[in-house]
């Protein structure tokens, strides 16, 4: 299966993709999360791409369908993959449609889950991440056993710098001016699944199979 999940930060895109590489085992390949990891390692992207992050704003296009493409190519990637934050713009879509369409491998599906500005920041307001294993967790709806060690290494959880509510608010704006017209072009192609994600996060899953029509 080769699926985009869409959303508006603190959706859940995150949390419901793990869900996915555990009942799909396809990779996840997290935009931001690859992007973090060269910000911390210093790389020429992440420098790069560091200062548009911290801003909440978008890393440019051309940096970004770059390494996307690199990621795609990887063996891991030929039985599907789970694309959570990309595309993010019109013209990335397309470059996304190309390259696969090149490759006769097609999107299955795009998930896009809905949750209200105030609910984001809310979730994002609480959330905490392990620096090691990158669970996520949320001191409001899902937090640790102990208070901000991760339960699975012992690690001390970290907030992210792009969380704070001046942050979330400008990050919300962006989606709405840059990513909303995504749901668009998706729904034109028959790709769109629209799932009310502003419940507990073991429902969200179970429209998230229910959609993909996935047996848990
Ligand atoms: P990225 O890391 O992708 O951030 P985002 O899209 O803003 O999404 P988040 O990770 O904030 O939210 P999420 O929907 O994954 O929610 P999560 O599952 O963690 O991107 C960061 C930055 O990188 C961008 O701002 C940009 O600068 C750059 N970037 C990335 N991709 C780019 C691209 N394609 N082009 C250009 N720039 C790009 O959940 C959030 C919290 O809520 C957690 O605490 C979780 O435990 C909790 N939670 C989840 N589900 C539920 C639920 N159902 N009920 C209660 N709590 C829940």
């Amino acid at each position: 299966m080769r699926l985009v999940l869409l959303g508006p930060p603190g959706a859940g895109k995150g949390t419901q993709a793990q869900l996915l590489v555990d009942r799909l085992a396809i990779p996840q390949i997290s935009t931001g999360d690859i992007l973090r990891e060269h910000v911390q390692r210093g790389s020429t992207l992440g420098i790069q791409a560091r200062a548009y992050m911290d801003r909440g704003e978008y890393v440019p296009d051309d940096l970004v369908v770059r390494m996307v493409m690199d990621r795609l190519a990887q063996p891991d990637a030929r039985e599907g993959f789970i694309l959570d934050g990309f595309p993010r713009t019109v013209p990335q879509a397309q470059a996304l449609e190309s390259a696969l369409a090149q490759a006769e491998q097609p999107l299955s599906a795009v998930l896009k889950f809905a949750i209200s500005d105030d609910m984001a920041v809310r979730r994002l307001s609480n959330r905490w991440t392990c620096p090691e294993c990158k669970r996520t967790y949320n001191m409001e709806f899902k937090p640790p056993a102990h208070d901000r060690v991760c339960d699975t290494d012992n690690s001390a959880l970290e907030r992210r710098a792009d969380d704070d509510e001046l942050t979330v608010r400008r990050r919300l704006a962006l989606y709405r001016e840059q990513t909303a017209p995504l749901e668009a072009f998706y729904r034109e192609r028959g790709l769109l699944k629209e799932i009310d994600a502003e419940v507990r996060e073991a429902e969200v899953a179970v429209r998230t199979n229910a959609a993909l029509g996935v047996v848990p």
